[in-house]
């Protein structure tokens, strides 16, 4: 089967997701699409999953727009949609927010990678949002005395598994 995997990416954390979804799949024939390189027509594959990451509430850009564009295709062909973030507590939200209802509708699934929050890549306001960011997760637990401290969000390679496995039980 033919699937494209669609995403895009601020600090890779979304690229390294697609990757490890892609060698769950290696018994299909898969394509990798950056969408700030190309925006690839989904018609012609078997599934398309697409897939970004969540920066101050909004889907990134280039796959909101890949959403917005091939809207109509994606509703009529097996389909996908993941998002990647810092909190995962808000996952079903952001999800419910970012994907377009007529999308998750059709949907085989829908599911969130995790995330991670990696300042050592980051630069400039970037950082200083994700070293506030740190604090929030890892002190969010402190205030009350009785809650362990948070540890920083991580990807999730179970989601992205079972991801897989529905991308798999479409074809059968
Ligand atoms: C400037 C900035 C804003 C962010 N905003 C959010 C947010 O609103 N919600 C969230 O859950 N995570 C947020 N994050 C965390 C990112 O979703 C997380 O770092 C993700 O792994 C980034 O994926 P990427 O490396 O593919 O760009 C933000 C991160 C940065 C650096």
């Amino acid at each position: 089967m033919k699937i494209l995997i669609a995403y895009s990416t601020k600090s890779g954390t979304t690229a390294k997701c697609a990757a490890i979804l892609s060698k769950e799949l290696a018994s299909h024939s898969v394509t990798l699409a950056d969408l700030s390189e190309s925006f690839p027509d989904p018609e012609g594959y078997d599934f398309i999953a697409v897939g970004g990451p969540v920066r101050y509430g909004k889907l990134h850009k280039k796959t909101a727009e890949y959403l917005d564009v091939n809207k109509e295709k994606l509703k009529s062909q097996r389909a996908g949609y993941f998002i990647v973030c810092g909190f995962v507590d808000s996952a079903d939200e952001y999800i419910e927010k970012l994907i377009p209802a007529e999308l998750r509708k059709s949907a085989v699934t829908c599911a969130c990678f995790g995330g991670e929050l990696n300042i050592r890549k980051m630069k400039g306001f970037d950082k200083f949002i994700t070293k506030l960011m740190i604090k929030v997760v890892t002190d969010e637990g402190k205030s009350d005395g009785e809650l362990p401290a948070r540890s920083l969000p991580e990807i999730h390679p179970d989601s992205i598994s079972r991801f897989a496995d529905a991308i798999k039980a479409s074809f059968a």
